[in-house]
């Protein structure tokens, strides 16, 4: 899906105005071409005790797509995100990432584990370590990168999220949007397939939303595949190829989101969204 370059703003024709230069139109936003499977969700189920969670959920999810996840609280959202990054166990179905099964062996289940990142709604820094250590930790432990390159690379990716000028401080140090942010980068390190987003605006203040949301966005168009759970609308509109609504362990509704918002198929999907917007 493309989208059209932004309207040019019509030039101010004034005899007295000196000729400023033409301020350049931003580049126009351009959506990667969907690939072939990223993750593959099939027949999932997954039980805590004597509680069915996960009810046969299927999800095929594209390289270089974004899915938005939405539901009521309790739907099995975290659930899900949480067995894709195998943080769950889950009893019935498979999983792959990038064609690695989650329950394969052992080698093929640490592969698909390396090439998911995931942010969540607490940021999860390591407090006693510095931003750049924060985001050098892993590349260097478990990747086994030299301090340079692993240092080079995180400094790039901090100012990527804007927030180069942080490095040296601790995640206490930080506003919680700085933190997210960093959160963010501390995932990309690892340089994975697909991020998997929990929620990951809602323990923000309000103005602090926005930030981490717009690097979410321009990490969106720079390629990368993306399952977020999310209710900011206004994000899931703009750059969720489909929404994924989720209700009482299962997949209700899949919808491209303009479709999904104004003419949801499902009575649960109408009904939350009657609740919600
Ligand atoms: N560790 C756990 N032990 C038992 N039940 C859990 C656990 N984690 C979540 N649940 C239950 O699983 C259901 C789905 O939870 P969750 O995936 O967190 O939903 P959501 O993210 O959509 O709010 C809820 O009923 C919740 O109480
Ligand atoms: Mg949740």
């Amino acid at each position: 899906m493309t989208r059209a370059p932004a309207k040019k703003p019509a030039a101010r024709k004034s005899a007295a105005a000196p000729q400023a230069a033409a301020t350049p139109a931003p580049p126009a936003r351009v959506r990667p071409a969907l690939g072939p499977p990223c993750v593959e969700i099939e027949g999932v189920h997954k039980w805590y005790g004597d509680t069915h969670i996960l009810r046969g959920v299927d999800l095929s999810i594209r390289d270089n797509e974004k899915v938005v996840i939405l539901g009521p609280s309790g739907s099995g959202k975290s659930t899900l995100i949480r067995c894709v990054n195998a943080l769950e166990p889950y009893q019935e179905g498979r999983i792959k990432v990038v064609g690695c099964d989650l329950k394969g062996p052992p080698k093929e289940a640490t592969a698909a584990r390396r090439k998911t990142g995931m942010v969540f709604q607490q940021f999860n820094l390591f407090p006693h370590l510095t931003i750049l250590e924060n985001c050098t930790l892993a590349p260097m432990w478990v990747l086994k990168k030299p301090r340079k390159a692993a240092e080079e690379e995180a400094m790039e990716l901090l100012e990527r999220v804007h927030i180069g000028e942080q490095a040296r401080k601790y995640p206490a140090q930080l506003s919680g949007g700085q933190q997210q942010r960093a959160a963010i980068a501390r995932s990309l390190a690892m340089n994975p397939e697909i991020m998997l987003f929990d929620e990951p605006t809602s323990a923000l203040d309000p103005e602090m939303v926005g930030e981490v949301l717009e690097v979410m966005t321009e990490m969106a168009y720079e390629g990368m595949t993306m399952m977020v759970i999310s209710h900011e609308m206004s994000f899931a509109r703009e750059v969720a190829d489909r929404v994924i609504f989720m209700d009482e362990g299962e997949i209700v509704e899949i919808a491209p989101p303009d479709q999904f918002f104004s003419n949801p198929k499902h009575e649960r999907s109408r009904e939350f969204l009657s609740r919600i917007l």
